[in-house]
């Protein structure tokens, strides 16, 4: 079966550049080494790559602080080298989506540098958000940035900048034509080197309202707003119903306009993909409106519990609200700024909730290194280097624990990621998770992903809508069996720490672990893990 676009049910595969392959031995990632591995994402049976940002940044924030958005930084390669990989990925038949970051810059982009040297109220400074202090000295509101500390920073002649993240990182104000039409220059610049598609980073957070309001509870929204730390689920959607900076009606204009710009190149099928993670969740339907992007990521599940009840919730939700502007949901159980599945649930929970997601109607994303069960890193404070970690003085350890580059082979650290000490610690307790490995035995996560990926792609991609099952045989929505037909699939997950039975139809195809038992037409399904059956 296929599905047409080609984004529509693709399955994406996450590259963080920088901890993909070190072709270089400097320690680092780069554009070269996620080229000289194709062939092994190719075997994975993905349809397309999205790589994390690789342009010219002086890497204040893993390169989400953009400094030249059309050139790509020395570290990784040069703008040869990213043609070389699109024409490598097109090669074998793979997508490839670019990640752009259009609510801030870095403040080494020459816009920032010129609007440091121009005064209060010139053009240059129009293009980010100045204001002057209070006349106490303090800042214009009281919003707290996303990776901690005061969003504002006061430059010499007293007035204060925006940044809803680090202070690198002046946010853009989207009022000033001048930022669409370079951003526009940008989409076009990396559709013509031979782009696929676009990730928008902060995709709800372009346009800003009533900035000098204060917020009730800035310390509480800006931790709501971070996936790497935990939060009791009511709290958090209390505190994100009311974030002043996100989601404003403006937002879909720019990307009315984005859409007529993707759609002026036809056959190609550009896409994009909105990180919005908007509340209520209603509204990120609003991004995937037919005159706008394409996709929206779903984060739910890369904060929600291993229970059933949840899930279904999420799931029901996520299909049923896309449904309501004809465009089917994403999955994702990990990516580079949250915690690694296999550590937030566990590992065999980690592989039953993929099999799961993997028959869902819509795109599946998997975060490179997700596919090995790779569990977060373990580092010393002196390892980290997320902006995030010094901004809270330590208090929140940041997202550097799921970006620990990828083992490739043999059996010492780095394995085979660098000839050079890596940029973060490989630990040598990572033996067992090297590619190499993995392939070598038939029962590891990569087999059972690549197998899955297979499957999927024969009988469900096009296969349209899932019909849950709920009988007292297959267990109810809520118990610790969750269960739903697509076309010719059954998919049965268990969430109980002991085997459960149920009377699925149909012939065993895949489970994620343990071993199915089939007797007198039941079928008993291993503890955590999930199962396939095919009539
Ligand atoms: C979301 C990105 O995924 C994250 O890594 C980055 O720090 C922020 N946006 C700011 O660009």
């Amino acid at each position: 079966m296929n599905s047409s676009p080609w984004w529509k049910e693709a399955t994406i595969y996450q590259i963080y550049p920088r901890s993909f392959f070190d072709s270089q031995g400097d320690g680092e990632g780069d554009l070269p080494g996620v080229t000289s591995q194709l062939d092994y994402v190719k075997s994975l049976g993905v349809d397309a790559i999205w790589l994390s940002p690789f342009y010219t940044s002086p890497n204040k924030d893993g390169g989400y602080d953009v400094a030249n958005p059309r050139d790509v930084d020395p570290r990784f390669g040069n703008l040869e080298d990213a043609r070389e990989l699109i024409t490598q990925a097109h090669k074998r038949n793979l997508r490839v989506i670019a990640d752009i970051v259009p609510n801030h810059f870095s403040d080494q982009h020459e816009w920032f540098q010129a609007a440091l040297k121009s005064k209060r109220g010139s053009k240059e400074r129009e293009r980010f958000h100045f204001f002057d202090a209070h006349a106490d000295g303090t800042p214009p509101n009281n919003w707290i940035s996303i990776f901690g500390g005061p969003s504002w920073t006061q430059v010499e002649d007293g007035q204060f900048y925006l940044h809803l993240f680090d202070s690198t990182q002046p946010d853009l104000n989207w009022e000033n034509p001048e930022v669409n039409a370079d951003f526009e220059k940008t989409l076009r610049f990396w559709i013509d080197l031979g782009v696929d598609g676009f990730r928008i980073d902060v995709a709800h957070g372009l346009i800003k309202e009533d900035i000098l309001t204060n917020h009730p509870d800035p310390q509480g929204l800006s931790i709501a707003l971070r996936l790497d730390v935990a939060m009791d689920s009511e709290v958090r959607n209390a505190l994100l119903l009311t974030v002043p900076y996100f989601d404003r009606e403006g937002v879909h204009e720019v990307y009315r306009k984005w859409r007529k710009l993707f759609d002026s190149y036809g056959e190609r099928e550009i896409m994009a993909v909105a990180e919005a993670w908007v509340h209520p969740p209603v509204n990120a339907t609003r991004y995937v409106r037919a005159d706008e992007l394409h996709q929206v990521f779903n984060f739910d599940l890369l904060t929600a519990e291993f229970d059933a009840d949840v899930l279904f919730d999420v799931v029901e939700q996520s299909i049923s609200l896309n449904a309501t502007v004809n465009a089917l949901p994403t999955w994702a159980l990990s990516n580079h700024d949250s915690p690694r599945v296999a550590s937030r649930i566990g590992d065999e929970q980690a592989r039953a909730l993929a099999l799961f997601v993997f028959g869902l109607p819509g795109s599946a994303y998997v975060f490179a290194g997700q596919e090995l069960g790779l569990p977060d890193g373990q580092l010393q404070d002196s390892d980290r280097q997320d902006p995030t970690f010094f901004r809270t003085n330590g208090a929140i350890k940041g997202r550097d624990g799921a970006r620990v580059p990828l083992p490739w082979s043999g059996d010492t650290t780095p394995f085979g990621f660098s000839t050079g000490k890596p940029w973060l610690p490989i630990s040598q307790s990572w033996k067992d998770f090297t590619i190499e490995n993995e392939l070598g035995d038939p029962k590891s996560s990569l087999h059972l992903y690549r197998n899955a990926l297979q499957l999927r792609k024969e009988f469900l991609v096009g296969a349209g809508g899932i019909t849950w099952i709920e009988s007292s045989q297959h267990g109810q929505k809520g118990d610790s069996l969750l269960s739903y037909i697509r076309g010719a699939i059954t998919v049965v997950m268990n969430l109980s720490d002991s085997a459960k039975e149920c009377h699925a139809a149909g012939k065993l195809i895949i489970v994620s672990g343990g071993t199915v038992d089939a007797r007198d037409g039941k079928k008993l399904i291993p503890a955590y893990s999930t199962a396939w059956f095919l009539t």
